[in-house]
């Protein structure tokens, strides 16, 4: 049997930063409520990078870190709400730009559980021998579908890219996991880009430009995280006879740094175990946990033989974690 372990991360985040400050000039807002509700001191957004622009800035640094040729990768996976286009997809303008000729590739949408989603599926074609290696990526600009205008979403989100190169390994590896979803509570969080299905038929049906953005119902999406993810993590221990003390650090969602705290609280488990940088990015869904790793590793925050467990939740509704072995 192989395990798949990660051997490179990276990411590429957009040099524009949007301050909180910067954000109360635009609506009735200010630093103290964003500060103490969420954690987020800033956020980066675009100033012209679409989101496959930034998915290659961060392929790019993986190739080069892993010193990885692109002909050898064997799949591409990018986890992905905000494509440059629905066809084609980001991570086929990736293979395109990196040259990765050899690659399967194609985007999934899972929101911000989409980077553990992303791991999970590449994950299972390594173990069952299909390839040898797989370039998973979450990257999003989210700054294309925020209404500017809703100051109860519009302070949450930020742009950026992060991703890790995972290949077939006789070590651990990617050990466990416990991903779901559950679409009943999917209209909590909605971003309808598309059209109604009957448009042909019916012009006037098209939605305003006011409707096709973001919504969310925060409180909602708070509870179900707060309730969802300490079972999760739990679960994932508990069937792999690991406690905390093994765990070197959670890598969750960085969604609001409230809700960090009350995972832990409720996994009994001291908030320092939680990696956090939500004050820097704001909430970058799909790749705010591969952002949250790659400043792991550069940090020397993780060496061979840590296990740490990744945790995503969000839009679908879904949610995932997934126990790693460095
Ligand atoms: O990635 C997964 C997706 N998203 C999430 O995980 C987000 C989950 N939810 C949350 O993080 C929180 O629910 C929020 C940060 C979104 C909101 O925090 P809250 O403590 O639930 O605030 P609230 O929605 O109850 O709003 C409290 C008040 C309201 O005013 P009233 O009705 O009490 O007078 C809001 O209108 O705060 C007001 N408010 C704001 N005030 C200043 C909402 N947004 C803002 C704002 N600035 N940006």
């Amino acid at each position: 049997m192989y395990f798949s372990k990660i051997k490179a991360t990276g990411s590429c985040i957009p040099l524009r930063t949007v301050t909180n400050d910067e954000l109360a000039n635009i609506v009735e807002t200010d630093d103290e409520w964003i500060k103490s509700r969420t954690g987020i001191c800033q956020r980066h957004v675009s100033i012209g990078e679409d989101t496959s622009d930034l998915a290659t800035g961060t392929a790019k640094m993986i190739l080069e870190k892993g010193n990885i040729n692109p002909e050898d990768i064997e799949l591409i996976v990018v986890a992905t709400i905000s494509p440059d286009y629905n066809v084609p997809s980001v991570s086929c303008i990736v293979q395109k730009n990196i040259g990765a000729v050899n690659a399967m590739a194609f985007d999934i949408s899972a929101a911000c559980s989409g980077f553990v989603f992303g791991m999970s599926i590449a994950d299972k074609f390594i173990k069952t021998g299909a390839f040898k290696n797989a370039l998973v990526i979450g990257s999003e600009v989210l700054s294309k579908h925020v209404n500017w205008a809703d100051r109860s979403t519009c302070v949450l989100f930020g742009d950026g890219s992060g991703g890790a190169f995972i290949e077939r390994s006789e070590k651990p590896g990617v050990i466990a996991e416990d991903v779901m979803s559950d679409g009943a509570k999917g209209f909590a969080l909605t971003d309808a880009r598309c059209t109604p299905s009957n448009v042909f038929n019916d012009v006037k049906k098209v939605e305003s430009v006011e409707d096709i953005k973001i919504r969310m119902d925060g409180k909602e999406i708070f509870d179900f995280a707060t309730r969802r993810i300490p079972k999760s993590i739990k679960k994932l221990m508990e069937e792999n006879n690991i406690t905390a003390d093994d765990i070197k650090y959670i890598v969750p969602h960085q969604a609001n740094e409230r809700i960090v705290k009350f995972i832990a609280k409720k996994l009994k488990m001291p908030v320092e175990k939680f990696y956090l940088n939500i004050y820097e990015y704001g909430n970058t869904s799909s790749a705010s946990i591969p952002i949250a790793l790659n400043e792991m590793f550069e940090k020397n925050l993780l060496e061979e033989g840590d296990k740490i467990i990744i945790s995503g939740f969000g839009g679908g509704l879904t949610w995932g974690s997934m126990l790693i072995e460095i």
